[in-house]
């Protein structure tokens, strides 16, 4: 009997992921209080409109509620969810172009394993949310990272030299997991030339799969850039997660381009895709649930408010700060290597995760999706390891 040899490395690889989601901690003993900042599960509760909308599916049952939906997912839900990004987009988007999907991490899963062949190359940019290479890999794919600029922005010489005749996608993510960034309007649409000008080079499109995980939270008013007006090769993927803090309840969805030349062909692999991993339909009820809470958000002010308060003391402190512009981590540079400081910050009882794991080393992300309380208290620690170090 044996484990498949892949699977054991990985899971060398991101012991400590399991870790994080049980909430253990290295070297902190059971007495001493913990303020675990490793993981994006946030804890303000979801929105009122969610609860009512919950109970108003569950007090209005009807038969077969619970059974399979079609593979792609309710027309209903897929309509108002074309019907919104139409409005928003001002793209003629229609159900046959959105699938239902088990979270955004569902629909990256479906999204790679519908285009990929063996060997096809996927772009990310780095620093990078850490299950990207996973996703690559369980469809075949091999993953090239590009790192982006010290402040986090787009470096497209560095993209440029990195696309070959075998780079079948781009995932951009923004705002961005771990480092707040939100590309601008202009760098994306000098990527979409750069992609145009391959793609004429080699007469093969080249996908942008665009990570929308957290397209809700954003800060200062920024707008985020419109992709699909930007790039029509876009496959878009989205979640409920974040914007509706209920990442427990997997849904998401995935969208295609209407002007995409195969957007027909790709729906139908997306479909074939969600089936033959084993997804099948997703989450029924929460299809039902977020039919109509489209464009339903926690309370933004609520976050931001979380990250001045940290990256004010932070930079009181003497971290060096790129404050974020979206998503909820900060990640600051550490003076020195980032796992002996995460251990130090981990002897004060505060939890963090290296850099490393995120593909650039000498930085660590910090998660403030917790109570103010949290942040609070964990603050001497911060500001005696800072101390420690200078
Ligand atoms: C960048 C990014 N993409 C995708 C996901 C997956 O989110 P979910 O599957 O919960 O929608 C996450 C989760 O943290 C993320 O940070």
């Amino acid at each position: 009997m044996s484990i498949s040899i892949k699977v054991m490395e990985g899971i060398a690889a991101s012991s400590w992921v399991v870790k994080i989601f049980d909430g253990r901690s290295q070297f902190v003993s059971k007495e001493q209080e913990v303020y675990d900042f490793r993981l994006g599960n946030p804890k303000i509760e979801p929105p009122l409109k969610f609860a009512e909308e919950l109970k108003k599916v569950a007090d209005n049952p009807f038969p077969g509620m619970h059974g399979y939906s079609a593979l792609a997912g309710h027309v209903q839900t897929r309509e108002a969810i074309a019907k919104t990004l139409s409005k928003e987009r001002g793209l003629p988007f229609t159900a046959q172009h959105v699938i239902m999907t088990s979270g955004g991490a569902g629909a990256l899963n479906i999204i790679l394993k519908a285009i990929l062949n063996p060997g096809d190359e996927v772009i990310v940019l780095s620093p990078l949310y850490l299950e990207y290479p996973y996703y690559i890999d369980n469809h075949g794919g091999v993953c090239c990272l590009v790192e982006t600029n010290a402040d986090f922005t787009l470096n497209i010489n560095n993209l440029a030299a990195k696309i070959t005749p075998r780079t079948k996608a781009v995932i951009v993510n923004s705002p961005n997991n771990p480092t707040g960034m939100i590309y601008s309007d202009e760098s994306l649409k000098s990527m979409a030339r750069l992609l145009g000008d391959k793609n004429r080079q080699v007469g093969n499109d080249i996908f942008l799969i665009y990570d929308a995980a957290y397209q809700d939270i954003v800060y200062d008013g920024n707008k985020l850039p419109d992709i699909f007006n930007i790039y029509s090769n876009t496959i878009f993927a989205a979640s409920y997660s974040k914007p509706l803090s209920i990442p427990g309840e997997r849904i998401g969805y995935a969208a295609i381009h209407p002007a995409m030349k195969i957007s027909g062909e790709l729906i139908e692999a997306l479909i074939f895709a969600n089936r033959v991993l084993g997804y099948l339909s997703a989450p029924v009820l929460m299809q039902h649930v977020i039919t109509n809470l489209q464009g339903v958000c926690v309370d933004r002010a609520e976050y931001q408010e979380r990250r001045d308060m940290f990256c004010n003391a932070l930079q009181d402190f003497g971290y060096s700060v790129t404050r974020p512009m979206g998503a909820y981590y900060i990640f600051p540079e550490t003076p020195g290597d980032d796992l002996v400081f995460t251990q130090e910050l981990d002897k004060e009882g505060i939890l963090v995760l290296p850099g490393k794991s995120f593909g650039r080393s000498g930085y660590i992300r910090i998660a403030f999706c917790v109570k103010k309380e949290t942040i609070k208290k964990s603050l001497p620690g911060f500001k005696k390891v800072m101390d420690r170090f200078r």
